[in-house]
């Protein structure tokens, strides 16, 4: 199986990483192993690195491209599932954590995954295969209303309305099974001297649909707050975002964390029982160099932001 994922903001994630050689790590997206071989040339035999993905591809390719690593464990599982992960390995805490969030370059390149405008393949989009909701479902069940609202809010697309409403009647005629399908009716109606403005008319209703069946923005929060509670003191969390609803997600917590006191503005002494549990180390996102973005335009939207345990 070819691989081919350029590995986003690599030696920003390393440097920030702060890595022990005997620490233990969690890469949460382990996808075609980038930055976990990374994390692991900075190891000695003595520490370790769990490296988790829900899907079934990138642990297969992984197990093979680290076969000779004695020191990582490979997880298939969705990291919102982290202190299960962490209990059932008879982990306490670890040293640092990794998100490099949304999906990889494999996933986008082939076509039977359904991810792409640009591939024809069925509506599918599961990172986690073995999972039963697809694109293909909702695309053909939401009703209208559900359609237009995931549009709206998961891909801020303007014309959520007339999509949903032009999904609803297509699929009445026959099923709109593949990528292509969904792509030839949205440029039925999302008007020419749009599409030339911004990027391909297709753009959001994919990001839309891929964040529905993956739940990806639902279970951000809870997952961000489990791996920080699962962190050392001392220890860094890294959250790579693609794109502003996840990035705002991720500044909130990390804001909301670092806040001392959560009491109005109007009381004059604190009477909350809020800590400071992190100290955010990047006050503004940390962007890839120009250099990085010619090599490979795909990581043009990625934010890297950073955290460190202080409690
Ligand atoms: C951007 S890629 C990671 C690429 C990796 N950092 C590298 O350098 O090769 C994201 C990976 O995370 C996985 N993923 C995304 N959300 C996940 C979740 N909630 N639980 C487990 N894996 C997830 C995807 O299946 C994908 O393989």
């Amino acid at each position: 199986m070819q691989f081919n994922h350029f590995s986003v903001m690599l030696n920003e994630c390393i440097d920030a990483l702060n890595i022990k050689q005997n620490g233990i790590y969690v890469d949460c997206t382990l996808g075609g192993g980038g930055h976990s071989g990374e994390i692991l040339k900075h190891l000695s035999n003595d520490g370790r690195l769990i490296s988790i993905d829900q899907d079934k591809y990138a642990i297969d390719y992984c197990k093979e491209k680290f076969k000779d690593k004695q020191n990582i464990t490979f997880v298939r599982d969705n990291f919102k599932n982290l202190d299960l992960i962490l209990e059932e390995l008879n982990v306490q805490k670890v040293d640092g954590i990794l998100m490099d969030l949304g999906i990889s370059s494999y996933q986008i390149d082939t076509d039977e995954r359904g991810f792409s405008y640009m591939r024809n393949g069925q509506l599918d989009m599961r990172m986690d295969t073995s999972q039963d909701l697809t694109a293909k479902y909702i695309v053909n069940n939401y009703d209208e209303q559900r359609l237009s609202y995931i549009f709206k809010v998961y891909g801020e697309e303007k014309f959520h309305r007339k999509i949903a409403n032009k999904i609803v009647n297509t699929r009445r005629e026959k099923p709109i099974d593949t990528t292509f399908d969904l792509v030839k009716l949205i440029d039925e109606v999302i008007p020419r001297y749009q599409n030339k403005k911004g990027g391909h008319s297709s753009k959001k209703v994919f990001q839309a649909l891929r964040i529905e069946v993956n739940e990806e923005l639902d279970i951000l929060e809870n997952s961000i707050k489990n791996a920080i509670n699962r962190l050392n003191i001392g220890g860094r969390i890294e959250i790579i975002t693609f794109h502003s609803l996840e990035d705002r997600i991720v500044k909130n917590i990390f804001n909301y964390l670092a806040l001392e006191c959560i009491c109005p503005k109007e009381f004059p002494i604190c009477k909350c029982d809020k800590q400071k549990e992190i100290k955010v180390i990047n006050k503004k996102p940390i962007l890839p160099s120009s250099l990085e973005l010619n090599q490979n335009s795909r990581s043009a939207s990625a934010k890297l932001r950073i955290a460190e345990k202080i409690i």
